[in-house]
């Protein structure tokens, strides 16, 4: 008898970058994926298009993750379409690039209401229903968690904060068999990012060209697909003794000393 697939909530699993990579890679690789996303044309745009492809187990839920009971709502949501739920991702994150003397109370708790609370309340939610036999949790980071530049003091301070929480969460939910890792991005050439050096760069591609070779080890930037690829392999049994891990995939820009220059 075949074993039922096993089912990964994935926040901000519709997004154009990151979040849509790790939903596509996980659907190919057997997973029930549920999408959770206040984008309720790309979420169900991403359910069609998966089911077109015949990975019809993808669900969507839209909704505000950092609403109040949003993540006891998509656990719910979770069982009652798949009847489990076996692994999660804290995908769905928000920037804010201001100097810290213009950033406003309500900014400061939005950005760590979606990148933080909400990453602790579905941590909560999901580990309460996993089954006996164990589950999986990635969180996605940031390389701001690791070195910055000016005007990411708040969002460089919730990917820090992601990062202790894999590590001490992963020593509360180790003993159930539950594993839990982080994953810091670098740059990744996603729509949005696209769009945000559009305001600054006419050449877009010539901006990321330029960046690689002054700011990466390798002249390759990461992508969605990648990181979605990297996310598979946690929640995968090949991960099983992993836990309370960090992993940058950023081309080696966290780990130089000196700009290449060239
Ligand atoms: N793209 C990058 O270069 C990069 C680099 C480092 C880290 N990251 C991190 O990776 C993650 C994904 O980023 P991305 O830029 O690739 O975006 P993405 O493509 O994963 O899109 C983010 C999704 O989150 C959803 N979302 C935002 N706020 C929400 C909310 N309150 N409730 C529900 N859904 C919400 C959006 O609708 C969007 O679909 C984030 O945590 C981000 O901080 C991204």
């Amino acid at each position: 008898m075949t074993s039922p697939a096993k089912t990964v909530i994935v926040t901000g699993g519709a997004g154009g970058g990151i979040g849509g990579g790790i939903t596509t890679v996980t659907a190919e690789a057997g997973w029930n994926v549920v999408i959770v996303d206040i984008d309720g044309e790309a979420g169900q745009a991403l359910s069609d298009r998966l089911a077109r492809k015949g990975l019809s187990a993808a669900a969507f839920l839209c909704a505000d993750i950092a609403a109040p009971g949003c993540a006891e709502e998509a656990v719910s949501f979770a069982l009652s379409r798949f009847g489990r739920v076996d692994a999660l991702v804290n995908n769905a994150g928000i920037g804010l690039v201001k100097p810290i003397t213009e950033v406003t109370d309500d900014e400061y708790r939005h950005v760590f209401g979606v990148n933080i609370d909400a990453a602790y309340r579905f941590s909560r939610a999901a580990v309460a229903v996993m089954p006996e036999s164990g589950g999986a949790i990635v969180n996605i980071g940031s390389v701001h968690a690791l070195a910055n530049i000016p005007g990411y003091t708040v969002y460089a301070t919730t990917k820090g904060a992601i990062d202790a929480f894999t590590r001490a969460l992963a020593a509360d939910v180790g003993p159930r068999g539950i594993r839990v890792n982080c994953i810091h991005p670098g740059l990744v050439p996603s729509p949005q990012n696209r769009d945000l050096i559009r305001n600054f760069a006419e050449d877009v591609d010539g901006w990321l060209d330029s960046y690689t070779r002054q700011k990466q080890m390798l002249s390759q930037l990461p992508t969605a697909r990648q990181v979605g690829e990297l996310v598979t392999f946690f929640l995968s049994d090949a991960a099983s003794t992993i836990t309370g891990q960090a992993i940058a995939i950023d081309g080696g820009s966290s780990a130089m000393l000196y700009e290449r220059g060239s």
